[in-house]
């Protein structure tokens, strides 16, 4: 079932009311930009228009092939009353990668910035003003080309829709995590390092298995020896060793999340020493044990940070520290949560104002 039309923009009694209690991907805000690329005569200007279905011939060929690249970014509420973007211009070039990566035409990043720029700017009013809740954007890519040979389109459809997103807060619940011996998120060589459809579309068999459980997510192993861990769900992982911060390295199977630089870069600043370097899911449950590894996190844009209490294999499981949000966790967040609603000084300057 696709979610109910509404006729026009929001009445402001309706949105505000929306606002209050956003949840997360089910709320859409009033506009949407949509730009279309094709072989003969490249990107067409973007349009800034009212939010509406499109309609698609079934031979429509990210249907059937999966053309399909997406990208996921904030805007945030400012004290002065102005909105911001977080980072935009990395999640601008990760897009290009991504379209690269599944022989899709690149769009150029000011474009992309034009576009995430002209939505957040257009609808203004959806950008929720309390900490922790954002305006979440979601600017995607589909082959839109009508045909069923196997290759890549010659046309292309571009388009950025909003949704306001619930709050990431201070005090986020533990997850717990299923490593899944049968499955594996990305190979050498593979579409890992990219946002594509295909990459979550497979993932949720195992999600499922990760739910009969009683866990929220899975966590990926590498698919050559099943043992170094490299993701969580849609999301990067972190391992704290009393002030010491490790991540698995970009190997090139792992999405390179602009939440995980984030945290690298936060890190260094609140004294926390940082690695990137393999961790094999054996190294994780005895430093657990024995108490070296003291807390567990997953981030990414849409989770911000989430604490990791229990990880479950088919042999059993383990707490991670005491199971609950641990005092680096809390740290990180709170830091990251400070520059986006403008509490901290943005030092890095990854807010971009619009
Ligand atoms: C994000 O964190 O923005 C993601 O891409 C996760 C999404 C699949 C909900």
């Amino acid at each position: 079932m696709t979610a109910p039309e509404h006729a026009g923009p929001r009445p402001a009694e309706e949105r505000e009311a929306l606002l209050r209690m956003p949840g997360f991907g089910s709320l859409w805000s009033d506009h949407m930009v949509t730009a279309r690329w094709t072989a003969g005569d490249g990107w067409q200007p973007a349009r800034t228009g009212p939010l509406a279905a499109f309609s698609l011939h079934p031979a429509t060929m990210a249907f059937h092939y999966g053309q399909t690249i997406f990208e996921g970014l904030k805007a945030f509420w400012r004290p002065d009353g102005q909105r911001a973007l977080f980072r935009p211009g990395d999640h601008a070039r990760r897009f290009a990668r991504s379209a690269r990566r599944m022989a899709m035409p690149e769009l150029p990043a000011d474009a992309f910035l034009a576009a995430v720029a002209a939505l957040t700017r257009i609808d203004r009013e959806w950008v929720p003003q309390a900490r922790g809740h954002s305006f979440y954007l979601r600017p995607f890519m589909i082959a839109s080309e009508t045909h069923l040979s196997n290759r890549p389109a010659e046309e292309y459809l571009f388009a950025v829709i909003g949704s306001p997103a619930r709050p990431a807060t201070a005090e986020p619940a533990p997850i717990r995590l299923w490593a899944s011996p049968e499955y594996v998120r990305a190979a050498d060589g593979g579409t890992g390092t990219i946002k594509c459809g295909g990459n979550y579309g497979g993932s949720y068999l195992a999600q499922r298995e990760a739910a009969e459980h009683g866990c929220h997510q899975v966590v990926w192993l590498d698919a050559r020896e099943r043992r170094y861990v490299e993701e969580v769900g849609g999301s990067n992982l972190f391992f704290v060793e009393g002030d010491r911060l490790v991540t698995p390295p970009l190997s090139g199977t792992l999405l390179a999340g602009v939440t995980r630089d984030s945290i690298l870069r936060l890190a260094g600043r609140l004294g926390l020493a940082v690695a990137e370097a393999p961790v094999t899911l054996e190294d994780w449950e005895r430093g657990c044990r024995d108490g070296r590894i003291t807390e567990t996190f997953a981030c990414g844009t849409a989770r911000a940070v989430a604490p990791v209490g229990h990880a479950v294999t088919p042999d059993g499981e383990w707490a991670i520290g005491d199971g609950g949000t641990g005092p680096v966790t809390r740290r990180l967040l709170n830091a990251l949560l400070d520059i986006h609603y403008g509490h901290a000084p943005d030092d890095f300057g990854w807010l971009h104002t619009v």
